[in-house]
C-alpha cells in the first residue's frame, strides 16, 4: 500500500484496471457483518427514532421513511432495520411508506443480499417469531419473505465516491469508516450530513465516533449508544 492512503484509495486505482480487481475488493474490505449487530443501534431505533419520527410526520399522509444502510455487506444489516422498522410500524397498513437502500462496494455481497437466503445459524439469535414472521424455510437456510425484501432496494455504490440518491431520514454507517483514511472520513460524513434530511439520523457502529469537523451534529445517548441527529434548525436556516 506504499503511496496510498488508504486500501478504498488503492482500490479506486486497481478497480479502474479490470474485473480480476473484483475478488481482490472482496477479499480486501469485506468484513464481519450480521443481523442486528449492533442491539444498541436498533433497539435506538425503535425505542428513539422512530417514536420521534412519527410524531414529527404525523402530518404526513402517508408517512415517508427512507434509510439508507450505506456498507450494507451480504444484507444482514438492512434487514434487520427493516424488521425492526416494520415491527415498531405497521408497515402493511398503508400509514407508512416504507423505503430501505443498501449500498455497497461489493457486487458479489449484494448479490446474496439480493437473494435474501441465508444459513439457519445466521439467525440463530434471533427470537423464534422475527424469523417466521419474516423468513420462510428452505431447505437448511432462511429466505427473507416478500414483505420484508419488497421494502429494501440494493445498489453499488463506492462511498469514496458516491452518486446522490436522495435524502434519508436515517442513514447506517457501521464498521464501514474504519477502511477509510481521515480525509476520507471526514468527507464521508460531511456527504452523510447532507443527505439526512433535517432532523435525520446517523447511526455508527458501537464505539464508533465522528472525526473532529465542521459539521453540527445532536447527540443523544440511548444506555450507551451514541446517535448523531441533524440539527432541524440549523437546517432549516442553511435552506437544507
Ligand atoms: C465490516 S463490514 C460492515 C457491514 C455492516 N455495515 C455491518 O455493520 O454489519 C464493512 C462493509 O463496508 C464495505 N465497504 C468498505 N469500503 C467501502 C467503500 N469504499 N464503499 C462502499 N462500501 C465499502 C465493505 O464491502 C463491507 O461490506
Amino acid at each position: 500500500m506504499r503511496g496510498h492512503p488508504s486500501a478504498t484509495n488503492l482500490l479506486d486505482q486497481l478497480r479502474s484496471c479490470d474485473s480480476e480487481c473484483e475478488s481482490l475488493t472482496e477479499r480486501l474490505v469485506g468484513g464481519e457483518t450480521g443481523f442486528f449487530r449492533c442491539p444498541a443501534a436498533f433497539d435506538s431505533l425503535a425505542k428513539v427514532v422512530i417514536l420521534e419520527l412519527q410524531a414529527r410526520k404525523a402530518a404526513e399522509n402517508p408517512h415517508n421513511l427512507r434509510v439508507w444502510s450505506a456498507g450494507c455487506a451480504t444484507g444482514e444489516e438492512p434487514y434487520s432495520i427493516a424488521m425492526s422498522v416494520c415491527d415498531a410500524v405497521n408497515c402493511s397498513a398503508g400509514a407508512w411508506k416504507v423505503h430501505i437502500v443498501g449500498s455497497d462496494i461489493r457486487r458479489h455481497a449484494l448479490q446474496a443480499a439480493e437473494r435474501g437466503l441465508y444459513p439457519q445459524s445466521a439467525l440463530r439469535h434471533i427470537s423464534r417469531e422475527l424469523v417466521q414472521t419474516y423468513f420462510a424455510k428452505v431447505g437448511q437456510h432462511l429466505l427473507v419473505k416478500p414483505r420484508l425484501r419488497n421494502l429494501v432496494t440494493f445498489t453499488p455504490m463506492n462511498l469514496v465516491a458516491p452518486t446522490y440518491i436522495g435524502r434519508f431520514d436515517c442513514i447506517f454507517c457501521m464498521d464501514v469508516l474504519p477502511h477509510f483514511s481521515t480525509a476520507q472520513r471526514i468527507a464521508l460524513v460531511q456527504r452523510l450530513h447532507l443527505y439526512l434530511e433535517p432532523g435525520g439520523y446517523l447511526f455508527l457502529g458501537d464505539g464508533e465516533k465522528i472525526p473532529a469537523m465542521d459539521v453540527t451534529f445532536h447527540y443523544h445517548k440511548n444506555a450507551d449508544y451514541v446517535l448523531y441527529q441533524k440539527p432541524l434548525a440549523a437546517a432549516a436556516k442553511a435552506g437544507r
